[in-house]
């Protein structure tokens, strides 16, 4: 008997149990309540929807309905972000028409979806893509958490505008870190000229950052968040229905971008071992503050990492001689006024952010060119400037200002073509301006004479060969061919996107096709580019003179009226950070192949910068510039930015930086100083990132905020330097001291001080012999404070006063 009770009650608990217990479901219809403790999961349990507390400690009887990424956890979208639950009492039901309710213990709304529909058998789940969906019966969408923004945004969700529901998609941060309610800072479309991504704080009558008009490949304001980035596809759209913005992931990487409480959006990227990476802030810098140095003006990071102004050139400040860098302050204003007469001419400034179109017009088809567009400027007073809306293909599309230009920055290498009306003044030629323009103008042809020399020397060349052999004279000079615009628009179609490889320093790359088959790279400058003829002229006259297996070869050049092209040889293998910082396509490189790309960089930058007759320094020396031949043999690229000198000269000071932020040696970021041993910094970066497999400045890790040279510097004064490399290549243990060698050798090479970096003649001595190494002392930029963000180059200002901004010839 007393068996049996025990059994009674046993069973009794059991079933108790089973009422109480939590219940996980995978579709809820309106027959089913989702209570406070019951979970609603995506079949894959990426996703779940529940009942949560966000303030523990202060408030945790506060619950909040709440959709969230399981592990690592993250929350995504919340129901009732103003209106908190009390107590635990509250439940999620679905009525007969697909709406979603929300009652408290007392059976009282506290949020609801509203659908206007009328449905059959509606349902509610979860989609793999995260998107919490109520459809009815046939499969319609009824509602959907990816129309209800909050501060987040996952691959498929769009930013945008509706125009005939008025319909918007924008985020709002949170109050607080603990609260979800509608907090500061919003970001959204902003379409009244053409359409610009703008943050936008509460309160304040104007922008707080904006990310710009979209230029076709990027917003022009925040050119890591475009198509430069090879992890996201981009996409925006923009028809007299809806604009809208949205992105999705190229590989298999899970993201989301989020608007946090103080106004910063930050990308987090998933990492293989399950935890949120912050790849990605925007904001990066002051300068990216809107309008902060005012109408004309740009706006440059200083040595100190604070923005300073100065005016365009052209343009003198508006009051006195200095202004404080404060919002909507100073400014400047044309140092001769335009007159609307027919005078006024439009002088282009290469390399910009565009300036706010808030009070633009533009060609909604994309179907002007840039000499229609300078006419509908010219013919009407109020315009101010004009450029291309899209700059791809060389540029297409007309877009027209009708106020003061504010908002504007300098980039080195995604910057964008504005053309500005100035008065020209033909007395005056002691002007800055006027002496600018005559300047740029005079430089402007004879760039391109010693362009169209270097080419045509191969006909001149042809003839006097004969000659020379006769005379035993070597023959140092290489033959360039020229190309035709016609053989290249055709090798390229046109200069397709399909055919669009990707941005090189200073302008965009396209692979084709010759008639024979052969393949090849051109990478097209002038036409669409800043500096263009500058770094075309550099660039083909370097590398006509360089021949090194380890350097990419020129086959030829093209110039045709603004165009100017270099024709390279294709490689199929694309560039090495391709390789190295993809998970499966690094399991090619085993140790033997990586230290093979190793020494034929180092051999190449040895012949840069000692063994050709030129003495070259690369200056943007980059895993993205060293490309990779069917045969994985690395050939340094892009000389865009090399500068050379005759004889000895081995150091100069430069104004305008250029490079990228990672390999970047200190005396050069900051103080825009560089030598061969700039290129040295930047091998040891490389080597660094060939053995462990991470970028320098994307770098992160759970114990430490170093980037990767801190990192390794703090591995090796803790001697664990051991576990440096990618696992991979500590297999095989006779090779481990080649591959420890290879760290010490980029230590040394990467250490704050010029002169305490070996030269790269003792480098490739060091990797290829066993002697002795001396210790290397802390490196420079061992930490990501204070420096922009991930992958950007972008060109910083002197903090000068005078305006720097070269001037172009047309
Ligand atoms: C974006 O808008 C276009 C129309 O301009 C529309 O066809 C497209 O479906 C929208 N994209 C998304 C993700 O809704
Ligand atoms: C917001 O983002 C910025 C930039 O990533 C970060 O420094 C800051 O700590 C974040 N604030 C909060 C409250 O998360
Ligand atoms: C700039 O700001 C400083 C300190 O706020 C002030 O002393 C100075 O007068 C300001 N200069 C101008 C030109 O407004
Ligand atoms: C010039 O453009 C402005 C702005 O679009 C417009 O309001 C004005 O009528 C135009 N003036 C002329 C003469 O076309």
């Amino acid at each position: 008997m007393r068996k049996i009770r025990s059994l009674f009650w046993v069973s009794l608990f059991l079933l108790s149990f089973s009422f109480s217990a939590a219940l996980d479901y995978s579709v809820i219809t309106p027959r089913e309540s989702l209570k406070d403790g019951d979970t609603l999961s995506s079949k894959d349990h990426v996703f779940q929807l529940g009942f949560i507390s966000l303030d523990q400690d202060e408030q945790p009887q506060h619950r909040f309905l709440g959709l969230w990424y399981k592990q690592p956890f993250a929350i995504i979208w919340i129901a009732n972000r103003n209106n908190p639950l009390y107590g635990t009492s509250g439940y999620l039901s679905l009525s007969s028409s697909g709406d979603l309710q929300l009652f408290d213990g007392e059976h009282r709304a506290l949020w609801s979806s509203s659908s206007s529909k009328t449905a059959k058998n509606p349902y509610l789940k979860i989609l793999y893509t995260g998107n919490l969906v109520s459809s009815d019966g046939e499969g319609i969408v009824l509602w959907q958490s990816f129309d209800d923004l909050m501060n987040t945004i996952l691959a498929g969700m769009k930013l945008g505008k509706n125009f005939k529901t008025q319909k918007e998609w924008s985020l709002s941060s949170w109050k607080t870190l603990k609260d979800p309610s509608i907090g500061d800072f919003t970001l959204s479309l902003d379409t009244r000229g053409l359409p610009q991504l703008i943050l936008k704080k509460k309160g304040d009558s104007s922008y707080s950052y904006r990310l710009g008009s979209w230029n076709g490949l990027s917003f022009t304001g925040a050119p890591a968040m475009g198509r430069e980035n090879n992890l996201f596809d981009y996409k925006f759209t923009s028809s007299e229905q809806e604009v809208n913005y949205s992105w999705t992931p190229r590989r298999q990487i899970v993201s989301r971008l989020v608007l946090n409480n103080t106004g910063k959006l930050q990308r987090f990227i998933q990492s293989k071992q399950h935890k949120w990476i912050l790849a990605n802030t925007a904001p990066e810098d002051e300068c990216d503050y809107y309008s902060i140095c005012g109408p004309y003006a740009v706006c440059g990071i200083n040595s100190k990492n604070t923005a300073s102004c100065s005016c365009l050139q052209g343009f003198k400040p508006k009051s006195g001689r200095k202004w404080n860098v404060s919002r909507g302050a100073g400014g400047c204003v044309h140092e001769i006024p335009t007159t609307c007469g027919k005078k006024d001419r439009f002088v282009k400034f290469p390399g910009m952010k565009l300036p706010d179109t808030s009070w633009s017009w533009y060609d909604s088809r994309n179907a002007m060119t840039l000499e229609d567009c300078k006419i509908k400027c010219s013919s009407n007073c109020s315009c101010t400037a004009y450029a291309n809306t899209d700059i791809r293909d060389g540029g297409k599309g007309c877009l027209l200002w009708f106020s003061d230009l504010v908002d504007m920055r300098e980039y080195s290498s995604f910057g964008q073509d504005v053309y500005i009306r100035m008065a020209f003044a033909k007395k005056d030629f002691k002007g800055r301006e006027v002496m600018g323009m005559v300047i740029g103008s005079v430089f402007g042809i004879l760039v391109v004479l010693v362009a169209v020399f270097v080419c045509c020397r191969k006909k001149m060349m042809k003839r006097y060969r004969g000659e020379n052999r006769r005379k035993g004279i070597a023959e140092e000079e290489m033959d360039l061919p020229i190309f035709d615009i016609k053989t290249i628009s055709i090798a390229t179609d046109d200069f397709s996107y399909v055919n669009f490889l990707g941005r090189g320093g200073f302008g965009p790359v396209y692979k084709g096709k010759l008639e024979g088959g052969q393949e090849i790279a051109v990478k097209r400058l002038c036409a669409s580019s800043g500096q263009g003829v500058e770094e075309f002229k550099n660039e083909v006259k370097l590398i006509a003179k360089l021949q090194h297996r380890n350097l990419v070869r020129l086959l030829g050049c093209c110039i045709q009226g603004e165009e100017c092209m270099l024709i390279y040889e294709y490689m199929p293998n694309k560039s090495l950070d391709f390789f190295i910082f993809d998970e499966n396509r690094r399991k090619e490189l085993d140790w033997e192949k990586r230290k093979n790309i190793i020494n034929g960089i180092a051999r190449g930058l040895l012949y840069l910068h000692q063994d050709s007759r030129l003495r070259i320094i690369h200056r943007d020396l980059k895993a993205g510039n060293v490309l990779l031949d069917n045969l994985m043999n690395p050939k340094i690229s892009d000389f865009g930015l090399a500068k050379s000198f005759g004889g000895d000269q081995s150091e100069s000071s430069t104004k305008r930086v250029v490079g990228t932020y990672g390999y970047m040696p200190p005396e050069y970021a900051i103080d825009g100083h560089f030598s061969v041993k700039s290129d040295v910094f930047s091998f040891g970066v490389i080597v660094l990132e060939i053995i462990t497999g991470k970028t320098n400045r994307g770098f992160s890790h759970p114990d430490h905020d170093l980037n990767l040279l801190g990192h390794v510097w703090k591995s090796w004064v803790e001697d664990r330097e051991i576990e440096v490399p990618e696992e991979e290549l500590l297999k095989d243990t006779c090779l481990v001291p080649e591959v420890l060698r290879s760290i010490h050798v980029a230590l040394l090479c990467v250490q704050q001080k010029p002169e305490d970096r070996p030269n790269m003649a003792s480098v490739v001595l060091m990797l290829g012999s066993d002697t002795s190494l001396p210790h290397p002392k802390q490196p420079g930029f061992f930490t990501n404070r204070n420096l922009p963000d991930i992958s950007s180059s972008l060109s910083l200002r002197s903090q000068n006063e005078l305006s720097i901004t070269m001037l172009q010839g047309r």
